[in-house]
């Protein structure tokens, strides 16, 4: 059966708990004033998708997913932002935008599988529609991957399935390749291996560093997830094994 995604799909808020007596450290900001409140999702509308973006770094496609939700004909709104560091520039620029964010740190669980659970129960506050990783350096898990299935996709900097996981722009580079670009993924429980819902191709200049051409992959790479992301916020998602589709 596929698997489909309407916008305005309902999730309950989750439970914030610990399990196995620890409590775990999730820290929820709302905006520039942040502080460690349980954050209320910035717009409360259901009449878009509401999204939440998951980060552990620069932040350039969320910014450039900010830029793009303050247009109506979006359809989406970024209503919450979740790390897996604090002191990141993502970080900041989700509360100058004054949009809730969370801090899910590893090393505040007892395990990966605490971590996870945390998180997960973190994503559910917002009730996403769409769980987008923007730069997001963890896998997430079963539990995760449960709760939001086929609603959460993920933006790689290069043509997968060639070169997944951490230094997709460097394994490009080594391997010698002459093109390269950026997939946008639904993710399932593999590295960089789930349904792809878009690519563009960016060539690979004789004098590129990874530097340099990771930078001109993220251009076209945040072109490419807001219009993705948008059209999925407006249209909705289909997944049937691995074909995913916009619209039903
Ligand atoms: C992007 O190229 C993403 O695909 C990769 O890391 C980069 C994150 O960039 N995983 P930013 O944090 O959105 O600027």
């Amino acid at each position: 059966m596929p698997g489909s995604l309407r916008p305005g799909h309902p999730d309950r808020p989750g439970r914030r708990t610990a399990r196995g007596g620890r409590v775990p450290r999730v820290t929820h900001g709302s905006g520039p004033s942040s502080s460690a409140q349980p954050a209320a999702p910035a717009h409360a509308t259901r009449s878009g998708g509401r999204l939440v973006v998951l980060v552990s770094g620069t932040g350039s496609n969320l910014e450039a997913l900010l830029v793009a939700h303050q247009d109506p004909a979006f359809g989406g709104r970024v209503v919450g932002v979740v790390a897996d560091r604090a002191d990141i520039r993502a970080l900041e620029i989700a509360r100058a935008a004054g949009v809730p964010t969370a801090v899910v740190s590893l090393r505040d669980f007892e395990d990966r599988a605490a971590w996870d659970r945390a998180l997960t129960e973190a994503v559910a506050v917002f009730s996403p529609d769409v769980v987008v990783l923007a730069g997001f350096m963890k896998l997430v898990g079963p539990p995760f991957l449960a709760r939001f299935e086929n609603r959460v996709v993920n933006t790689h900097p290069a043509l997968l399935p060639s070169f997944p996981g951490a230094h997709g722009v460097r394994d490009a580079l080594a391997y010698g390749v002459t093109i390269s670009g950026c997939s946008v993924i639904v993710v399932d429980g593999g590295i960089d291996a789930g349904p792809i819902l878009a690519q563009e191709s960016v060539p690979v200049l004789p004098d590129d560093d990874e530097s340099s051409l990771h930078e001109r992959i993220k251009v076209v790479e945040r072109r490419l997830l807001v219009d993705v992301v948008g059209r999925i916020a407006r249209e909705g998602l289909t997944v049937d094994g691995r074909r995913a589709r916009i619209g039903g």
